[in-house]
């Protein structure tokens, strides 16, 4: 019997790493839906995938459960915060089980732990002269007394007149401003007009740590395309950032500040090692401080989507640094879901809740082909549902599980259940071992798609082995029990190497593998031994198919209808409603002429400090560049944008806004929210032609 062997190359140490991992806290206010899947299933294939290598490895999550929106939220329903959060924690965790995220501790903001954390941390960096403050202008509601931020106040849209826009950008035209340009403004929480009203906040002196950040985000640390935007904030200059909120606030108040509360931004990220200090209460093995002393040589990694970036690799590492705290290891920025190539959309059924796709499908479906589509880049992960079904029935129906059933039934009804005692085709079986160390490298590296075009080339090779050997007419002939009984067990073999592999990505598949092969819960480490002289128990089927029929009636179930639309929000439904339902009054060609449109190159796209909906693009129109502040945040990140071309109304008058001065305007159609389309001629346009 030759005794297989893995290869393991040098990346793979066999030294016992020490890992912490976190997903992105989600809010406390709303439920979690196919598109922050992506990060959880991504996360919890990584920290299943160090598990089974024999690490330690801890992932920790909780509810971000403090702001504006879950006060006002609570208030509307008519109950506590503490109320509504305890409601969406269990929702939350009860979404996450049944997708198989396993965390090690979910917990929320709203804790003890994360209290006394973000003083700390906040009292640290005062301490040392990084806390500032300064007196600001911001809209006030006098009834409810309480400052608003931009996203509770609407108006009239100074441009086009349209009623109940918000405090940024009109959803008709498309215009953007500053929330004191509304006409007729008022408070979305008491309908009363809002004032302006001069109060002191706390600010982080983040451009103090410029220098730290600029070494700490260009070191090799985080991947390419992020470092490099980064560098270019670098090149502007950070800005001060806001930590502080006005009373009444839901969060915690400031050490020696009455009335003034810490930002949801701030409390956020602490609520990483809140979580982690709750669960190194209740377990021996884990160290508080091991993890998060400035000298640690233990691991921490966040994975993150591509909106949170600066809170992660700018706000959060300054805050840690100062603080005397390490910081992480990497951060590890993904996409955004797309379904059916667009944006995720309520009246097309596409905006899926967790909760939803549970009633019709089979989560691991999802985990295997989101796995089967992630690499570890920020491009966006398309879930298109046709090739969904298609690709979890032919790889893990038809080709994986397959293989069990195509050699279980021989093996139970001819040799009551007995593998036999060696394998019929060793190279073979050392073929599929030598796989081992590449494929751990794909995992270890989040190239999961390459790790699963890995394992599924396998299985062609597992299922031409049996074509080959064809048990099932064997099975016919005199004295060829033998060769059946070899044929099976080593298809059997094959099957457990495959299970082994997609374990970190099919944990309840492999879980019910698991009984049927009758063997304990598998580690990486277990591939060198094959089961041999082994009694196996009744194959039970281990996956169904993916039936088009029930996709087709979860996306009926997430339709959200026009009349129900208009009920939960209580005003007309903005997004179901195209924006010219009506096409306007007719005008003159001297009225269009007087509109100066030209094609302009996206060169430069950022994010607005504070601004909900505003995005800040530098467009070039050929003898000149321009600073426009558009209103599409909603439905683009700024690299989606960079390098389009675009049409933009070049003789607007300059206007100014709260960020800056906009001086002109992008053209873009729909009815708002993630469905905004900016206009985008055709390639062999020039910045700088006039449009006609
Ligand atoms: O963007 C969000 O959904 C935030 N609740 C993420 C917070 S992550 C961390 F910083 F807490
Ligand atoms: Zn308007």
């Amino acid at each position: 019997m030759r005794a297989f062997k893995q290869v393991t190359s040098a990346n793979m140490t066999s030294t016992k790493r020490n890992i912490l991992v976190t997903s992105a806290l989600p809010y406390a206010n709303g439920s979690i839906h196919l598109g922050h899947l992506v990060e959880y299933i991504q996360t919890d294939i990584w920290v299943r995938y160090q598990k089974m290598q024999g690490h330690s490895c801890t992932y920790v999550c909780a509810d971000d459960a403090h702001g504006t929106p879950i006060m006002l939220n609570a208030q509307k329903l008519g109950i506590t915060p503490e109320t509504l959060i305890a409601n969406t924690d269990k929702e939350h965790r009860a979404d996450f089980a049944d997708f198989a995220v396993a965390f090690d501790n979910y917990y929320s903001t709203h804790s003890q732990e994360n209290r006394e954390l973000a003083e700390k941390i906040y009292l640290r960096n005062r301490d040392k002269g990084l806390i500032q403050k300064k007196t600001i202008e911001q809209f006030y509601d006098p009834e409810k007394e309480m400052f608003l931020p931009d996203r509770f106040i609407k108006g009239e849209c100074p441009r086009c007149g349209t009623t109940d826009q918000y405090g940024d950008n009109c959803e008709n035209c498309g215009a953007t401003y500053a929330a004191t340009d509304l006409k007729n403004p008022y408070s979305v929480v008491s309908g009363a007009k809002p004032e302006l009203k001069p109060s002191e906040h706390y600010f982080f002196d983040l451009p103090a740590q410029q220098a730290m950040l600029e070494n700490w985000t260009q070191d090799g640390r985080l991947q390419t395309g992020i470092a490099n935007k980064l560098q270019e904030w670098f090149k502007t200059g950070l800005m001060a950032w806001d930590i502080s909120r006005d009373a009444p606030y839901f969060g915690f108040e400031i050490p020696e500040a009455p009335g003034k509360f810490f930002y949801v931004w701030f409390d956020a990220p602490i609520g990483y090692l809140a979580s982690f200090k709750n669960l190194c209460a209740k377990r021996d093995d884990l160290d508080f401080e091991a993890y998060w002393s400035s000298d640690s040589s233990h691991e921490v990694y966040h994975f993150i989507g591509k909106d949170i970036v600066n809170h992660h690799t700018l706000f959060w590492p300054a805050m840690l640094d100062g603080a005397d705290m390490r910081k992480p290891t990497a951060v590890f920025v993904h996409g955004y879901l797309t379904v059916n190539g667009h944006k995720m959309s309520k009246s097309r059924g596409t905006f899926i809740n967790a909760r939803t796709y549970l009633k019709h499908l089979n989560p691991e479906y999802l985990r295997y082909y989101y796995a089967a589509k992630l690499g570890n880049g920020i491009e966006d992960l398309d879930l298109n549902l046709e090739d969904f079904a298609q690709r979890v029935n032919s790889d893990v129906v038809g080709k994986v599980v397959n293989i069990a059933s195509r050699c279980a039934g021989f093996i139970k009804k001819k040799f009551a259940g007995k593998l036999a005692a060696t394998l019929d085709d060793q190279d073979l079986y050392q073929a599929f071992i030598n796989a081992a160390d590449t494929i751990a490298t794909h995992y270890e590296q989040r190239e999961f798609s390459t790790a699963i075009r890995e394992i599924m080339a396998l299985a062609d090779q597992a299922n031409q082995y049996i074509d080959a050997k064809k048990p099932w007419v064997l099975a016919k002939e005199e004295g060829k029990d033998d060769e059946v009984q070899a044929a099976c067990s080593m298809g059997i073999n094959l099957f457990r190497i495959l299970v082994l592999y997609l374990k970190p990505v099919l944990p309840k598949l492999a879980g019910d593998a698991e009984a049927f092969l009758n063997i304990e819960p598998m580690s990486w480490h277990d591939i060198d031994s094959p089961l041999l002289d082994h009694t196996i128990n009744k194959f039970k089927p281990l996956m169904t198919r993916v039936e088009m029929d029930k996709v087709n009636a979860m996306i009926e179930d997430s339709k959200e209808s026009l009349a129900e639309t208009s009920k939960h929000k209580g005003q007309p439904p903005k997004a179901e409603q195209s924006a010219s339902d009506t096409i306007a009054a007719q005008i003159e060609y001297d009225d269009f002429a007087k509109v100066d449109l030209r094609i302009a190159r996206i060169v430069k796209a950022e994010h607005v400090e504070g601004a909900d909906k505003l995005l800040q693009l530098t467009l070039d129109i050929g003898n000149e560049t321009r600073n426009v502040f558009a209103g599409i945040k909603s439905a683009y990140a700024p690299e989606d944008l960079e390098g389009k071309l675009t049409v933009m109304v070049a003789n607007l008058k300059p206007r100014k806004m709260r960020f800056g001065i906009s001086e002109g305007m992008v053209l873009a159609a729909g009815p708002g929210g993630k469905d905004l389309f900016v206009l985008s001629p055709d390639e062999g346009a020039q910045p700088g032609m006039r449009v006609k």
